[in-house]
């Protein structure tokens, strides 16, 4: 049996990963993709969703926008990551996969209706749409299986002292989604700053020797240029397919139940995530938090992944 799944994304050299662990792993079934603003506008998140299936050769699966940017913010964008397009490095084709008719909340909610069992979303992107989703349909939270997140951090950040891109792109719309009393899972920078695409990383994915492996090359060979210039990281990163991994395979990713918070009125930490492990503020557990990574299973189960798309 696998696990139906949507991912709501704003590709984005490692959302596509993302995409592509979801549409490849025998334990998941990719049910439908929601793009929203975040690295790049949504008009560029939306195209890649779709071009990130046409090259993995993955048809049938609905594409849709979302919300161009956060729920009461200005949209930041990360050009200076992924390329004034979104995807910097190689040529993208034309897409083939159509984008959906319908909005992300049409979408989710069409989904979930259409489901026999409950769904669970994959969110690598600032959680804007999901917010939304929940906001407007609240009576279907119930057909969610779970929520996981890739964002935030128990620790540093990555676009302020303290807060990591996505968490401080849209915090209000994380506050939201973490206090829905659905599950939720954040797989933060303290566990995909160890997803490393090393050299030996990439020699691995390439092997797979399909279009998806080569297409995915050329994604990375563009990705840690940029980690390098930007984050002194050679090897970049590959923060977003972590979260898909937590449900395809759960022993891959130790999680912790806790306390999470998200700051959002701080003078400097913005978009901040409070982990309160040793329970110092005397709040209930409301999250799940990954704390630990089995690196080699995970590139394993990537490039398996990879291998069975076009
Ligand atoms: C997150 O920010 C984006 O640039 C990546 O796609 C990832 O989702 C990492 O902070
Ligand atoms: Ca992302």
């Amino acid at each position: 049996m696998s696990i139906p799944v949507i991912v709501d994304c704003d590709p984005g050299h490692d959302d596509v990963f993302a995409l592509w662990l979801a549409a490849g792993h025998p334990s998941l079934e990719l049910v439908a993709v929601t793009a929203v603003g975040g690295n790049v506008p949504l008009e560029h998140t939306s195209r890649n969703a779709r071009v990130a299936l046409t090259v993995a050769g993955v048809m049938g699966v609905p594409v849709a926008a979302g919300a161009e940017g956060p729920l009461s913010r200005v949209l930041e964008t990360a050009e200076w990551i992924h390329g004034e397009n979104g995807l910097g490095g190689p040529v993208l084709p034309e897409p083939t996969v159509p984008l959906d008719a319908r909005g992300a909340t049409e979408l989710i909610a069409d989904t979930l209706l259409a489901a026999s069992e409950p769904v669970a979303i994959v969110a690598t992107g600032p959680i804007t749409n999901v917010a939304v989703f929940l906001r407007d349909r609240p009576d279907l939270a119930g057909r969610i299986r779970e929520i996981v997140w890739m964002g935030g951090s128990t620790g540093r950040g990555n676009v302020t002292p303290y807060a990591e891109f996505n968490a401080w792109v849209d915090p209000e719309a994380l506050a939201i989604v973490v206090g829905s009393g659905i599950r939720f899972t954040m797989v933060g920078l303290n566990v995909t700053h160890r997803a490393l695409v090393t050299a030996a990383v990439r020699e691995r994915l390439a092997a797979v020797g399909n279009r998806t492996a080569a297409f995915g090359d050329e994604l990375l060979d563009f990705f840690c240029r940029t980690n390098d210039e930007v984050f002194g990281m050679p090897d970049g990163p590959l923060h977003d397919p972590v979260a898909v991994a937590v449900l395809a395979d759960p022993g891959s990713v130790e999680l912790v139940h806790t306390r999470l918070d998200v700051e959002l009125a701080g003078t400097e930490t913005v978009g901040a995530t409070s982990v309160d492990f040793d329970g110092m503020l005397r709040r209930e557990p409301n999250a799940w938090v990954a704390t630990g990574l089995d690196v080699d299973r995970f590139w394993g189960m990537l490039a398996a992944s990879v291998s069975r798309l076009a």
